[in-house]
This record gives structure tokens, C-alpha cells and sequence, in this order.
């Protein structure tokens, strides 16, 4: 390990269980020397499997719905307690939408459903930068991200709206990122990851096809969670002070694929 993250704190949401991209970062970011809190909805705690990732990297837990407000005011005010002092680096790990869970098809949505699943994927990561801005919480050039995927710029049926809550995320750290820039030198980025198989992952409709046929396109294949919280760790460094308003596609080189020769070799038969 490099120490890449020795003396710097953190607040990481959404490790649900150990396929979590979010757990990985924690595992990862404790060997490179940060401390942070780790936090989840109270819902998704049921299960306390959290608990085990925080023995393990010695972090404290506090529950948030990161669709609260007042639970994010908790959340941040007593991070910056536990932490003894401004925050450096913050991951959003949070994506959901209830016409996916209810198997809802994307020209027949509920917009009920589709205004809950956007509230909890996109405009939550607007609340938790609101509440770190006007709390003054970061210290100057520190780092915050969200994860995001492809269907925000390309059509990936089974994605449904999910496509549209990403694009809405990546507007929102570009956006909310000038601001956090200019006034407080801090970063904002969202990277734009593999398909990988995670709680949030496997519930997309046909995902394990998908999850091949991605691997068989990108010339360095799928990237892995693991590899996620890597890269991830890279952006809390400060190896990437001036890195920020991008969406950084993590993906085995995917996104600027074409036609891969594994894929064409099943047309070319006749
Ligand atoms: N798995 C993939 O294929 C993939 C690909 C690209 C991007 N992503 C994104 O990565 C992020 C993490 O997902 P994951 O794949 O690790 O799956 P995951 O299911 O392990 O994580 C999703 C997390 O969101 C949390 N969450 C849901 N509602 C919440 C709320 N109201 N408040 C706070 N937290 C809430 C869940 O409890 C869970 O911990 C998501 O933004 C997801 O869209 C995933």
C-alpha cells in the first residue's frame, strides 16, 4: 500500500454488503490511511452487515437517508466531531429506482415511482453537497464523487430510467462542482463504471448478458469493483488535485468501442 490517503477523512455512503463498490473503497481507503464514517440508509442496516465493515476498518456508522435533510445535517455534524476536523473526501454510492424494482417498463412508467427513484440516484447527491457547502465541512482540496454509468450518454434498454437519474447525477457534480471549486478548491467528479455485480447491479433486467457481452467488447474487459475502488482512491489523492466537473469513464476502454473482433466472429458465419 502507498499511503496515498494518510491523514485524510472521509464520509462514505452505500456499502450494503461486501459485493458494495462503496465497501470496497472503505476496505481500501483504511489500507491507504484514511479514517471515515461510513453511513447507509437505516433501512438498508437491517441486515448489520455494516457493522462488520466498520470493526474492520475501525470507522464509526451513522444512518442516513440521503433523501433527508435532517439526516444529513446529523450525519455531517457529527462526522466532523468523530473525525476531529474538516472532512477530505466524500463517495456517493447510492443508486435506486423503484420502476426497476417493480419490474415497470420504461414506456409505461409510474412517475411516482419514477420521482422517488430519481430523489434517492441523483438529487441526493445536490442534498449532501448542500449540506457539506453551507457547513463549510471540506477542507480545501478535497475530493468528492459519485458513481455513474454509461446509460446516461448511450441507450441501454433494460437501464429504464436509471439512464435518466445518472445523466441528472453527472449534471449535478458538474454544476454543484463549479461552485465547490471556486469557493472552497474542493473537487467534484462522478466516474462512470463497468457493469459489476453488486445488490444495485444484478437488479437491472438481463444483467448477466449484459455483464458478458460488456466483457467481450472492452479490450481490457469489465472493470471490477475492486478496480473501482482503486481508481476511486487515486481521486481522493492528491495525485488529481486539478481533476474535477468530469465523469471519468472507468470501464476497460467500453465507452469508445465500436465492434469488438470476439462480438463480429458471431456475424460473420453465413
Ligand atoms: N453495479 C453496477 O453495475 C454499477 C455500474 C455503474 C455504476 N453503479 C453505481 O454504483 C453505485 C453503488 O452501487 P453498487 O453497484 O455498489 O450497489 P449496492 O446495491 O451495493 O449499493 C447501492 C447503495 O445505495 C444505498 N441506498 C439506496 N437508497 C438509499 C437512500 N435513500 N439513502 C442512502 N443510501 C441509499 C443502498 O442501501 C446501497 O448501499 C450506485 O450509484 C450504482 O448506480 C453500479
Amino acid at each position: 500500500m502507498y499511503n496515498l490517503l494518510k491523514g485524510k477523512k472521509g464520509i462514505i455512503f452505500g456499502a450494503l454488503d461486501s459485493n458494495s463498490i462503496a465497501w470496497k473503497v472503505a476496505e481500501r481507503a483504511h489500507e491507504e490511511g484514511a479514517v471515515f464514517v461510513l453511513t447507509n440508509a437505516p433501512i438498508a442496516m437491517r441486515m448489520g452487515e455494516i457493522n462488520e465493515l466498520a470493526k474492520k476498518t475501525n470507522s464509526q456508522v451513522i444512518p442516513a437517508d440521503a433523501t433527508s435533510m435532517e439526516d444529513l445535517e446529523n450525519l455531517v455534524e457529527k462526522s466532523l466531531e468523530i473525525l476531529g476536523g474538516k472532512i477530505d473526501f466524500v463517495l456517493h454510492s447510492i443508486g435506486m429506482s423503484v420502476n426497476v424494482r417493480k419490474g415497470l417498463h420504461y414506456t409505461n412508467s409510474n412517475y411516482e415511482f419514477t420521482a422517488k427513484g430519481w430523489d434517492v440516484s441523483a438529487l441526493s447527491f445536490h442534498r449532501v453537497m448542500h449540506v457539506l457547502y453551507n457547513k463549510k465541512a471540506m477542507n480545501e482540496w478535497g475530493s468528492i464523487v459519485a458513481l455513474s454509468y454509461m446509460a446516461a450518454q448511450r441507450v441501454f434498454p433494460d437501464y429504464n430510467d436509471m439512464a435518466d437519474n445518472k445523466a441528472f447525477l453527472e449534471s449535478v457534480a458538474r454544476s454543484f462542482g463549479y461552485f465547490f471549486g471556486r469557493d472552497f478548491k474542493v473537487r467534484v467528479n462522478t466516474i462512470s463504471q463497468s457493469p459489476t455485480p453488486t445488490t444495485a447491479g444484478t437488479g437491472v433486467k438481463g444483467f448477466g448478458g449484459f455483464l458478458a457481452y460488456a466483457e467481450k467488447m472492452s479490450p481490457l474487459g469489465n472493470a471490477t469493483a475492486l478496480e473501482c475502488a482503486d481508481y476511486t482512491i487515486t481521486l481522493f489523492s492528491d495525485l488529481t488535485k486539478k481533476v474535477t466537473l468530469q465523469n471519468l469513464f472507468h470501464d476497460g476502454g467500453f465507452s469508445n468501442m465500436g465492434i469488438s473482433d470476439v462480438i463480429m466472429e458471431n456475424f460473420n458465419k453465413e
